[in-house]
Order: structure tokens, then sequence, then C-alpha cells
């Protein structure tokens, strides 16, 4: 897939997005259908166990994006702009997105609108693809008292929606609508040219992203509604390092074939 395919893809083929964060989950990605990946910035808490994704600043996201794109071959390479990094200034915000290009990325996402929309419009007009992240934005955790859904109301439903409109406007190529009722991700989806990419946000955008550790089943604790596992990880992990164990300890691992003559 590439930044031209996104738009063909929408109203003609679901696009599949996931995230990831290291080498050898990359090269696991690269031999499966998924389109696309994305480096977030959910790496502060999956990765390195942080409550929120705040602590993830430029080094860190540019140290995984340049290793998620070792294991890449073929997929089209999105990276998370950190928390802060579009509001310290146009300079600041393009030390961030040189950092993430070079590590890899094609493109960078960017959480919101209101008080950057020049700087979403100058990394544009870069030559370099963003994709817009609306909804239920994690950087703002405390200014939304938590991690909920968004666009319950009125006048929050007609922000997100002119915000969305505002991010196509501004030439990003997609948008992540993250955590919003269906009926308004369907509304939104239905009136923009981009392809919309939920989490959260019912069956109807032209896509859907989930963290990789959930969807596989290897992460625990708060578990939202729209969480799928497709595997359940931490049995077969747990399995496979009891079998390890166990035959470390009743000496049947390594056998004779697994050892030097
Ligand atoms: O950082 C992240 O994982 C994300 C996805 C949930 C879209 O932004």
């Amino acid at each position: 897939m590439n930044i031209l395919d996104f738009k063909s893809f929408k109203n003609t083929k679901k696009i599949s997005m996931v995230t990831c964060y290291d080498f050898w989950s990359a090269q696991i990605i690269e031999e499966s259908s998924i389109d696309c990946v994305l480096v977030g910035d959910s790496a502060a808490q999956v990765m390195h166990g942080y409550p929120s994704t705040i602590m993830a600043d430029i080094d860190v996201m540019a140290l995984h994006t340049a290793a998620v794109s070792r294991g890449l071959k073929t997929k089209f390479l999105i990276g998370d702009m950190p928390f802060l990094s579009v509001q310290k200034g146009l300079h600041y915000a393009m030390d961030c997105v040189e950092k993430l290009m070079k590590a890899g990325a094609h493109s960078v996402k960017i959480e919101g609108v209101v008080g950057h929309s020049e700087i979403i419009e100058a990394i544009v007009r870069s030559g370099v693809p963003v994709m817009g992240h609306l909804g239920l934005t994690p950087q703002s955790v405390y200014q939304m008292g938590g991690y909920k859904v968004q666009g319950r109301d009125d006048l929050s439903r007609e922000l997100i929606t002119t915000h969305a409109k505002q991010l196509e406007d501004l030439g990003c190529f997609s948008i992540v609508l993250e955590c919003v009722p269906m009926d308004l991700a369907t509304t939104i989806t239905k009136n923009l040219a981009i392809p919309t990419i939920g989490i959260g946000a019912g069956p109807n955008t032209d896509g859907q992203v989930l963290v990789l550790h959930d969807l596989l089943g290897v992460t625990k604790g708060h578990r939202p509604k729209f969480l799928k596992n497709f595997l359940n990880g931490v049995s077969v992990l747990t399995e496979s390092l009891n079998h390890f164990d166990s035959e470390v300890k009743n000496n049947t691992y390594p056998s004779d074939q697994e050892s030097y003559q």
C-alpha cells in the first residue's frame, strides 16, 4: 500500500491498520495481509508500562519507528507525533517530523487540530503526508477526564464533524476516529473524500485499527468494549514458557540432537 491507495480504497476496500513498536513483530506483520502500520505513541503504555501516552517523546518514537521500519519492506508506515510536538511551534514540529521520516516513516499522525492547524498545513506543504486523529485523543486524556467516548452531546458531535472536514481541507490523507458513537463515525465517513480509520467507532468507517498487543491478547488490564482478542496470546505464551521451564527442570531440553557433539 502507498499513499495513493488510501484514496482509491475509499468506498472500494476496507483498510486494516495495526500498531507496531519493534523489529520482530514488524517482520511478522510484513508477512500478513495488513495494509498499514502505525508506530503509535501507545508505545509508552504497551512497551514501557506508563499510564498514558504522554511519556513517549520524540527520541522514543524515532527509536521505535526505526526498529519497525527495519522489519517492514512493503507496508505503509505512519509515525505518531508525540505529546506537545505540534504545540511547541513550527520549528520544533518540523524537527520531530524530520526525525520520524529519517527513522523510516512514510507519514506522520497528529492528534486534534485546534491551535495547530497552520502546523498541519505546513507539514503537508513540506511534502509529508499527515494522518489526522479525532474523537478520543489520548494526549488530551487529562482534559477529557479519562479515556471516555467522545461526541455524545450535540456540541461535541458538531465539533468533531467540523474538525474532520477541516483536516480534510488542510490536506490530511486519512483520519483516525477513536471512541465515538458509530452513527457519528458513519456520518463523518460519508461526508469526507478521504478515508476514516476507526477504533471504537463502529463498523462503518473506511478501515479499522487496533493495538497489536490488544488484538493478540497479550495485554492485561482494562478492556474497552470495542476490543476483540483474535488470539489468546497470554495463555499461548505462558504455555510455551511453562513447557520450556518443565523441560529444563526434568532435563529433556536440550536433547542430544540439540547439543553440539
Ligand atoms: O497510539 C496509538 O496506538 C494510536 C491508535 C490507538 C490509533 O494512536
